[in-house]
């Protein structure tokens, strides 16, 4: 089974902040111990919103489909040299899954795998997206993460995450140079993206996005963020390589929160990856 983006940890100073957020968004929002948490479709959990000293990205997880490729997966990653530490009880129900196991990549990013994504005991609810968040065979969303050897993290998702090459976007000259590579694992266009270069990262990523089922879905939301003040990293656009229509929005805890709809699914039997000197087509102006 392909791998897919199932869950998100961050940690966060002020939840309160975070549920006004969230409810902006439309996510179906649960409390649990000194914790937040964002239902994104029919799953317990997608964004696991912790209160800490720090705001920043802690960890996402891989689902990897079954306790068989979950146990392979770990020897995969064992024999390759990667240092793989399983994760405990209560970690496991932090995450809603039967079992997790974590490691870092090359540039130090957290990654996990898991198995036994468990549904949520009621339904989703939102006020806004009323159907849910597109999910499904293409997990939850992507990530995009800035890193100090693109390449690397690169080479280690294609070599031990499944991922194959959507495609790279390089903008920029000498020390305004930036390069990108996005990495698909199903059909989601990228479901992480590793960059390095001059475009700054908020933090340890630059951002989430989760997606909508309409671009009337991508405008209302847009109209909702800006009505509740909250502030715009890029107004609306649509990406060059995977011709998503999206806007960002800066979450209460700095990282850049991404809505958008309409990208492209991935065929891999007819997929060849191209490379783009410009991540948007046309739009996403700074500040909104
Ligand atoms: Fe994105």
């Amino acid at each position: 089974m392909p791998l897919k983006l199932a869950y998100m940890g961050l940690n966060a100073t002020d939840l309160k902040a975070w549920r006004t957020f969230g409810s902006v968004i439309g996510f179906h929002i649960e409390d649990a111990d000194n914790t937040l948490l964002f239902r994104l479709d029919e799953k317990a959990r997608r964004i696991i919103i912790r209160r800490t000293s720090e705001d920043d990205y802690a960890y996402c997880g891989w689902d990897v489909g079954s306790a068989e490729a979950y146990a392979a997966r770990i020897d995969i990653l064992r024999a390759g040299g990667v240092e793989v530490v399983e994760g405990d009880a209560a970690g496991a129900r932090e995450r809603a899954v039967e079992a997790y196991a974590g490691f870092t990549d090359p540039s130090g990013f957290r990654q996990e795998i898991a198995f036994g994504i468990k549904d949520a005991a009621t339904p989703f609810r939102s006020e806004y997206v009323k159907n849910g968040f597109s999910t499904g065979d293409g997990g939850f969303g992507h990530i995009l993460v800035k890193v100090s050897d693109y390449r690397a993290s690169e080479a280690f998702a294609l070599r031990f995450l499944d991922g194959k090459l959507s495609d790279h976007v390089v903008v920029g000259e000498g020390a305004g140079r930036t390069e990108m590579a996005f990495i698909h694992m199903n059909e989601r266009h990228h479901s992480i993206a590793f960059f390095e270069g001059s475009i700054p990262a908020p933090k340890k990523i630059h951002h989430f996005m989760v997606e909508v089922p309409t671009f009337e879905d991508v405008g209302r939301t847009y109209d909702r963020v800006r009505a509740a003040g909250v502030p715009i990293g890029l107004s609306i656009g649509q990406h060059s390589n995977d011709r998503e229509l999206s806007f960002y929005c800066i979450t209460p805890s700095g990282i850049w929160l991404e809505v958008g709809a309409g990208g492209v699914r991935i065929d891999d039997t007819a997929w060849q990856p191209s490379l783009y000197d410009n991540p948007s087509s046309w739009g996403h102006q700074f500040g909104g």
